[in-house]
Order: structure tokens, then C-alpha cells, then sequence
């Protein structure tokens, strides 16, 4: 059988690409080895999102005196998980339905490359040989698994999960460890401290929330440090053994104990046993190297999505996904990447899109940065008692455009889009201040910290 263009992978990459493809008229076949949706939406994005409302109401509920509400709530985690696995197998159903919809056939196999013919490649999935005049790889990402011993044990016995394996227990451990205080870390720590567990989150760098800025990952920590998360920055995890994590914290060998430890240190870009090498696709730090136009070394083969390891945000990949199919019907497009929004779905939740801080100064960027506490906000203040939101700007000297926001307050992860068409389109200060944002909203703080530079 004889294709336009075969998909590896049923992701967000793959899924949006065969859409796109579908509705232009070529002819596709997605090949999906576990679950339509991929990660996203089968044990990442949503499912955590999922959790995580669960949790926003338990903790509304939890400070409700605050604002003259008297209530009482406990977290029925088997419940919330029955939830969240209802809500993931309608997604999953649907996405399936609108890849097919575009008329694009779906195999449910391992598919493999196996070489190019005359006519472009072929690849083999269960047992049958498709040929594609393109490829498309799509194939995502994989949890990080370092050589600390005890934790490959740990993986198989059950002591120690990945988000996959911590988003579907039915029990809440009354002690949790968390090796990694990046985003993954984050999100299950804020669920799983709502749900009553005691979390230690251990990071080896000296902040949580890998690149966030700053400014947000201290006052992050801070409001996590309150509801009883306990954060060991600069240790290093050693080993794992005995129902307890080891650490080392300048040189000294600590410990802590855990009833489960969640592991979430990074991913990788899943390119093993996909027979890449049998057309020669260039690799670089393990990761498919691409073009702006999603292209590999190979003609006619692209990649798009977590196994390109730029980004690994399925908003990213979805935008590469579109930037690939365009490329593939001619028509000119290309991946920019210095607006992609940055989201930690905590409570408070963390947004930022562009230049941080900390990177614009690495760049030798001539910058004014501009922080605003939130206060300043009537919707802010109305809803949030006692609350510790900032908003920072980061403007470009010389042009007098934005190139960088970051925000911790909730909503922050709806308001950042806007931000974010402020940096792509490179936006300067005096035409910011001619926008007009709702009243009241928290959104109206890109307006206010414009107006206080
Ligand atoms: P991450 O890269 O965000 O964070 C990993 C953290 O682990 C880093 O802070 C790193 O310093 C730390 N670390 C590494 N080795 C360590 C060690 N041996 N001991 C202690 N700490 C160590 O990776 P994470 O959280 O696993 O997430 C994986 C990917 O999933 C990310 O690329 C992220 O973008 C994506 N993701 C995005 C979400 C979102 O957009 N809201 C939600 C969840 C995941």
C-alpha cells in the first residue's frame, strides 16, 4: 500500500499533522504503537490538569474563611482518578474520530522504517509493509532514567513511578519524594501536597522550575513552602534503597523518607528501535535534528514534536507539525521558537513567554526590566487574599519592545497567550499602551506594568 505520507506517531504532532494532511488531500496513514493522543493525553497534559482542578477545589474549599465561606473538603483520590480517566478516554476517542474524519487511515502497531525504494520509504507495522513518498516522526519523548542506583529496582517493583505510573495509583502515599523540581515535579507535587501526602521535592540546581524566571520560581516555592512542601535545592540524589531517598547536600550524605518517590528528572526524545538509521537520519544529543522547516537531513522525511528534543511543549509540536505539512504542500512556513509560552499548572499557577531576565542578560541583551505585584489588580485583589503575584517585564532597550513576560497568579496560563502575540509580533511599549484589556481582569496587569516603566 502506497502513501503520501506516513506519520510515526499519534501525539500531538502526529495527530495534528494527519489532520492537516488529511484535509489537504494527501493520502495518510498514521501508525500509533500505544494511544491515540500520545503522551498529552494519555498520561500528561490533560490527565495532570484533570488532577489538578481536583485539587484547586479541594484548596478553595480548604482557605474558603477567608473570603466568609465555611466548607470542609477532602480529596477522594480514587474518585478523582476515576474522573480523570473518563475524561481522557473521551479526548482520546475524539482526537481519533477527527484524525479519521480527515480521511486519514490509522494502523495501531509498532510501526518500523525499514528502508527507501523508488518510490520513498518503506515502513513495516504489524506485519505488513506500507510505503510512504514522505515520513513524518512523531514519535515523543521518554522519562529520563539516570545510572543512581536503586532507581531501575525501584521502577520495576513500583516504588518508584514517572508521571505515568503517579497519575494512575489509587492511593495517596502519606510520603512522597520527588527526585527533579522541574515542571513535571511541580505539578505532582502541588496534587499530591493538596491530597494530603508530605512531599519532599529534591533538585539538583540551586531553583525549581528549570528555566522559569527567577523571581516566579522563588515566590513559587515560597507558597508551596506554606502549604508544607519541603524543597532540598542544590542536592544531589544518590541512591535510592530501604524506603528511603539519598542525598547529597555539600558533601554530606542525607537521607529521606518516602512511602512512593516520583522520578522527574527530563525526558529524552524517543528514537530507539524506529530504524532511523536504516535511512541514515542525522541525530544530535540523542534527539532528531531538524530544520525551521521541520526537515532532516533526509529528503523528504521531517520530524516534529518531543523527538526534535527543542521544546518538548505539545504546543510546540503542534505548530511544528503545521510548519512540516506546509512544507510538504509547498507552501513556504517556518518554526520560530522565541514565543512559545512556558506554563506550570501550581496554585499559584507560573506563566512566562520570551527573554527571561537571567537569558537576555546571557545574551547580552540591553534590557529594562519592570516587576509589578499584582496588588494592583482589582480582580487580583478580589480573589486572592493575601496573595504574592508579580508580573515582570522584560523590554528591549534599543527598540523599546517587549521580549519577555512572566506572571504567577492564577490565570496566568490563559493571560500568557496574549503576551506571547505581544513578543511574536514584536510589539513596542507605546503600541501595548493602546490596547484595551476587560475590566476587571488579571490580564490588565500587562497594561498597568506597560504604564509603569
Ligand atoms: P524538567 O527538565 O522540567 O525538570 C527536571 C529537573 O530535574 C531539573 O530542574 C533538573 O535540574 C532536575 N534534576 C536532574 N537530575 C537530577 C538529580 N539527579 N537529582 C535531582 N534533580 C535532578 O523535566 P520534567 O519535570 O521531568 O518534565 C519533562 C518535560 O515535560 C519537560 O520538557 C516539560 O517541558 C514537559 N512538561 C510540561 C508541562 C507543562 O507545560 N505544564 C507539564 C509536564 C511536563
Amino acid at each position: 500500500m502506497s502513501y503520501d505520507l506516513i506519520i510515526l506517531g499519534g501525539g500531538p504532532a502526529g495527530y495534528l499533522a494527519a489532520e492537516r494532511a488529511g484535509h489537504a488531500k494527501l493520502k495518510t496513514l498514521l501508525i500509533e504503537k500505544e494511544h491515540m493522543g500520545g503522551v498529552c493525553l494519555n498520561k500528561g497534559c490533560i490527565p495532570t490538569k484533570t488532577l489538578l482542578y481536583s485539587a484547586k477545589i479541594a484548596d478553595g474549599a480548604a482557605h474558603g474563611e477567608k473570603y466568609g465561606v465555611k466548607a470542609k473538603a477532602t480529596i477522594d483520590h480514587a474518585a478523582v482518578v476515576k474522573r480523570k480517566d473518563k475524561v481522557v478516554k473521551n479526548l482520546t476517542s475524539g482526537v481519533r474520530a477527527s484524525v479519521q474524519a480527515s480521511g486519514v487511515e490509522i494502523v495501531d502497531a509498532l510501526g518500523v522504517i525499514k528502508g527507501r525504494t523508488s518510490g520513498g520509504y518503506t515502513v513495516e507495522a504489524d506485519g505488513k509493509a506500507y510505503e510512504g513518498k514522505r515520513l513524518l516522526i512523531a514519535t515523543g519523548s521518554l522519562p529520563v532514567v539516570p545510572p543512581i542506583p536503586g532507581v531501575k529496582e525501584g521502577l520495576k517493583d513500583g516504588y518508584v513511578m514517572t508521571s505515568k505510573e503517579a497519575l494512575a495509583i489509587t492511593e495517596v502515599p502519606k510520603t512522597l519524594v520527588v527526585i527533579g523540581g522541574g515542571v513535571i515535579g511541580l505539578e505532582m507535587a502541588s496534587y499530591f501536597n493538596s491530597a494530603g501526602a508530605k512531599v519532599t521535592v529534591i533538585e539538583m540546581l540551586d531553583k525549581i522550575g528549570g528555566a522559569i524566571d527567577d523571581d516566579m520560581a522563588k515566590i513559587l516555592q515560597k507558597n508551596y513552602e506554606k502549604k508544607g512542601v519541603t524543597f532540598k535545592l542544590g542536592c544531589k540524589v544518590t541512591e535510592v534503597k530501604g524506603g528511603q531517598v539519598f542525598y547529597e547536600e555539600k558533601g554530606k550524605t542525607e537521607s529521606v523518607p518516602g512511602d512512593k518517590v516520583l522520578l522527574s528528572i527530563g525526558r529524552r526524545a524517543n528514537t530507539a528501535d524506529i530504524g532511523l538509521e536504516s535511512i541514515g537520519v542525522a541525530m544530535e544529543r540523542g534527539a532528531v535534528l531538524t530544520d525551521e522547516q521541520q526537515k532532516t537531513n533526509v529528503p523528504e522525511v521531517y520530524a516534529a514534536g518531543d523527538v526534535n528534543g527543542k521544546s518538548m511543549l505539545a504546543h510546540t509540536a503542534y505548530r511544528e507539525a503545521e510548519v512540516a505539512v506546509n512544507n510538504m504542500l509547498g507552501k513556504r512556513d517556518r518554526m520560530r521558537y522565541a514565543a512559545v509560552p512556558g506554563v506550570i499548572y501550581t496554585n499559584p499557577e507560573v506563566a512566562g513567554v520570551g527573554e527571561t531576565e537571567a537569558s537576555a542578560k546571557a545574551k547580552g541583551l540591553d534590557v529594562i526590566v519592570k516587576k509589578v505585584t499584582m496588588n494592583y489588580s482589582g480582580r487580583y485583589m478580589a480573589e486572592n487574599e493575601g496573595g504574592d503575584g508579580i508580573i515582570k517585564l522584560v523590554v528591549d532597550k534599543k527598540w523599546n519592545t517587549l521580549i519577555g513576560v512572566h506572571m504567577i497568579a492564577n490565570y496566568a496560563s490563559e493571560i500568557i497567550y496574549g503576551a506571547g502575540l505581544m513578543v511574536e509580533k514584536e510589539m513596542t511599549i507605546d503600541e501595548i499602551k493602546e490596547l484595551i484589556f476587560p475590566h476587571p481582569t488579571v490580564s490588565e496587569m500587562i497594561r498597568e506594568a506597560v504604564f509603569q516603566l
